[in-house]
């Protein structure tokens, strides 16, 4: 991470065309096999920017967007809030719940400490809103990125049947019950 200098910081009103790119070279990547071949072809920079110039000018004030930066673009993001009710039954929570919505690396820059980098400052952005634990749903068959989940020790559940841009997918809910947890371990890479 350090030899590219990577600058973590809040989301910017000019950042929607670099996520939009993230996202789409990254489920490229990662979802080859997982997703239909037809979805991964049909993703368009132009409408996944134009989604995410509305996300970014509607933050609520609980959420948080983190963007990771080097040599003058985005290579990754996290984006966090409010858990939807989805993620709140499948964890089977009560209480306010945080979760993270979007959690991408560009393939050139994965491996490097980047993912664990922006969870760790969206979790800490999120425990400042007053939340004390942490879900996400990811695709069932997406193995790598399930497998930093495992690692940086989420509990998984059982797979619920979803739709991700019109095809039928399973996805898994992965927990945090202590945040504050969250942040020291990610904050702390296994030497
Ligand atoms: C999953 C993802 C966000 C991880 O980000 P990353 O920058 O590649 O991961 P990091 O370099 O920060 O890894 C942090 C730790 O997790 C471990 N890790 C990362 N991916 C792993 C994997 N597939 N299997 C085992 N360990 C893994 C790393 O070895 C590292 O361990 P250490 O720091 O204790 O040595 C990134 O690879 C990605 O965007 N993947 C494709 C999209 C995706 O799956 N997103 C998440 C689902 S929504």
């Amino acid at each position: 991470m350090a030899e590219h200098n990577v600058l973590i910081r809040p989301v910017e009103p000019g950042d929607a065309l670099g996520l939009a790119r993230v996202q789409i070279d990254t489920w490229r990547d990662a979802y080859v096999g997982v997703l239909p071949d037809d979805t991964l072809l049909d993703l368009d920079e132009m409408r996944a920017a134009v989604r995410w110039t509305r996300v970014v000018g509607n933050l609520r004030s609980a959420e948080a967007l983190a963007v990771a930066e080097a040599h003058g673009r985005a290579i990754g993001f996290c984006h966090g809030g409010p858990g939807r009710r989805a993620v709140a039954e499948a964890v089977d929570r009560e209480g306010p719940v945080a979760e993270v919505y979007a959690l991408y690396v560009d393939p050139s820059f994965q491996g490097l400490g980047i993912g664990r980098a922006l969870l760790a400052d969206v979790t800490r952005r999120l425990i400042a809103h007053g939340f004390e634990s942490l879900a996400l749903l990811t695709l069932a068959e997406n193995r790598h990125g399930r497998r930093f989940y495992d690692h940086i020790g989420g509990a998984a559940g059982e797979p619920i049947p979803s739709v991700v841009v019109g095809s039928p997918a399973d996805q898994v809910p992965y927990f945090w019950p202590d945040m504050e947890r969250l942040v020291q371990r990610l904050d702390a890479p296994a030497a």
